[in-house]
């Protein structure tokens, strides 16, 4: 074989492989917009209207804090449709004063939508509050999770005196807790309520196990109403081993 049909020969080799997996590349996601299609068809046949109304405009009662977990998803669990929650999500359900893309969502959803109530939800096994818990060492999210580390460490008597099998389940809840008081002690809820504007920061939790979702029994509705809530919502845990 001559130097030049070598040179042909690998080349088309070469490129052929590359077309056959870009072919499957491009196919890969085929499951999901079959599933999509039979998901509008079906909508639409139950409301015709649906789509239509949905396109006008959106109107959420609803702005839900919820960690990325896949398996806690904010429609489904609320069993609420398309248009009626507005959704912020990241790892561990953190809000952190500094995150602009936490409190642009707070912003938009407060000033424009005019949501009323915001649903800070955190769920038992959360994988972000047990590395946290355990002192894992993840990679750059560690960085993220110290804002959990933070949680613990500032409520270090509570957990001294939950049983060990218990003290993820707890760091879970003391987060939520702790992410709906930053939440409520934001300027963009503080101005809101300034404005006279009704709208409430809540604190609940979703369990794996069975689906439900608890209320944490924290419900922020005004500026005077911050300390006695936060600490009528610690007064639940013991600190006594
Ligand atoms: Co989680």
């Amino acid at each position: 074989m001559s130097v030049t049909s070598w040179f042909l020969a690998s080349f088309i080799i070469r490129h052929t492989l590359i077309d056959k997996n870009l072919i499957i590349i491009m196919h890969v996601l085929d499951p999901l917009f079959e599933q999509n299609r039979i998901w509008s068809k079906k909508t639409q046949a139950e409301n015709p209207e649906f789509f239509g109304e949905l396109a006008k405009l959106q109107e959420p009662e609803y702005l839900w804090i919820g960690c990325s977990d896949s398996r806690v998803p904010a429609n489904q669990i609320m069993g609420l449709q398309p248009g009626e929650v507005f959704v912020h999500r990241n790892i561990a359900n953190v809000v952190v004063h500094s995150d602009l893309n936490c409190l642009s969502v707070v912003q938009y959803a407060v000033q424009v939508l005019r949501v009323k109530h915001i649903l800070v939800v955190g769920h038992y096994g959360c994988g972000g509050v047990r590395a946290a818990l355990n002192d894992l060492r993840v990679g750059l999210v560690d960085n993220w999770l110290r804002h959990i580390h933070d949680v613990k460490q500032k409520h270090q008597a509570i957990m001294d005196a939950t049983a060990p099998e218990d003290r993820l389940d707890r760091l879970c809840e003391l987060n939520v807790i702790e992410q709906v008081l930053n939440l409520a002690q934001s300027t963009v809820i503080y101005d809101a309520w300034a404005r006279g504007q009704e709208v409430s920061v809540h604190g609940l939790i979703y369990g794996l196990q069975d689906g439900i979702v608890r209320n944490l029994n924290i419900s922020i509705h005004s500026l005077n109403a911050i300390c006695p809530a936060y600490n009528q919502a610690l007064s639940s845990y013991s600190t006594q081993a």
